[in-house]
């Protein structure tokens, strides 16, 4: 049996080689190219596709794979706002993710997100490197214990960051449209979203970026939001309308920002790959700002993560072909 995996990093090779030594049986190919109809040929034989990239899987993509009697798509994330479900469907290909590599990796990051801003550090560290030492001593923090923290998606990385602030002293409130589960004692659920931002001083999305969320924060919803609140984004780009939040942030409605997944991902892409500079004027306006923190994508970026995602993604391959399941099948 074959299987071909694309996208593979040198930190994920290492996990792939020592899974691959306890099953022989299996010839696994590992690429470091994202996953195209331009490249999918170099996967025929296989029974299934390992990938993870933030970049589309398209109709062209599903068309040639089933083309190549390839009927498995096995991405290596969580998100899935990039595949064109209507198309892998037409084309017979199925689809899994790996929806808990490890939430709790996530909910950490937005905590360190959530500290540096609430202590000014982005404008601290700014401020040192040019030698304005005094200035960035009379910059004031806040405290995490006395902020309402606004989560928006109850789900897995929801429910732990939830978790880690209500433990950090917060007091903690959450909206999910679709969440049926008890409320926990120590969180507040929310009824809809404009009530959740109404309270919070701090808001981190955890919601999927499909095109129904698109601008879920925009300049209406972000004006509800309490003087000099705080947003972070480690869900998706599309969430908020990055002019609106940059204009916030430019009149001081805004405390600050953090943005590890940022609107124009796909666009600056190619300059990330070929360590270009990045030119996108949206991107360079958000990084001007003193008070925003941008990081590239990295909130999944763990130890733990990293192994999880490799052996979920062929965990599903592997269940396949035994029994034509996927653990973890995907279909929007
Ligand atoms: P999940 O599916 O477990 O939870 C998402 C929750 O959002 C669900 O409970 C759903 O009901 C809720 N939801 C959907 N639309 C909503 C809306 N409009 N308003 C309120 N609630 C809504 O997903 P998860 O594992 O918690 O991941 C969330 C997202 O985080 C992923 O879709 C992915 O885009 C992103 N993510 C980012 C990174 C990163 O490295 N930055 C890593 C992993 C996941
Ligand atoms: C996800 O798992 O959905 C992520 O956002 C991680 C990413 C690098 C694809």
């Amino acid at each position: 049996m074959k299987i071909t995996a694309y996208g593979v990093s040198t930190e994920e090779q290492r996990i792939f080689e020592k899974w691959q030594a306890t099953h022989p049986d299996v010839t696994l190919q590992l690429l470091p190219d994202w996953l195209t109809a331009a490249n999918v040929d170099l996967a025929a034989g296989s029974l299934g596709i390992s990938a993870f990239q933030t970049g589309q899987y398209d109709a062209a993509l599903f068309e040639k794979m089933a083309r190549l009697q390839i009927p498995v798509l096995a991405i290596r994330n969580v998100g899935t706002d990039n595949i064109d479900f209507p198309a892998a469907a037409q084309a017979g290909i199925q689809i899994s993710n790996v929806p808990s590599y490890s939430p709790a990796g996530i909910a950490e990051y937005v905590v360190a997100l959530a500290l540096q801003l609430l202590r000014r550090l982005p404008e601290v560290t700014t401020l040192v490197a040019a030698d304005q030492l005094l200035t960035a001593r009379g910059l004031t923090g806040r405290e995490l214990s006395r902020q309402t923290v606004g989560v928006v998606g109850f789900g897995h990385i929801g429910q732990l960051t939830a978790k880690l602030f209500h433990q950090m002293g917060a007091r903690v409130l959450a909206y999910d449209a679709y969440y049926h589960g008890a409320e926990p004692t120590w969180l507040r659920l929310m009824p809809d979203l404009p009530s959740l931002l109404a309270e919070s001083n701090l808001v981190t999305l955890h919601v999927p970026g499909v095109p129904a969320n698109h601008h879920l924060l925009n300049a209406t919803n972000l004006a509800l939001l309490p003087a000099e609140a705080l947003v972070i984004n480690t869900a998706r780009g599309n969430l908020i309308d990055t002019p609106a939040l940059i204009a916030a942030l430019k009149k001081g409605a805004l405390g600050g920002a953090a943005i590890d997944t940022f609107e124009r991902e796909d666009q600056i892409e190619p300059a990330v790959q070929q360590q270009r500079p990045i030119t996108d004027p949206l991107y360079r306006e958000l990084l001007a700002l003193p008070n925003v923190l941008v990081t590239p994508h990295i909130a999944y970026h763990t130890n733990v993560a990293v192994e999880n995602m490799v052996q979920d993604s062929l965990a599903n391959l592997l269940a396949y072909a035994s029994n034509g399941q996927l653990q973890t099948p995907v279909t929007h």
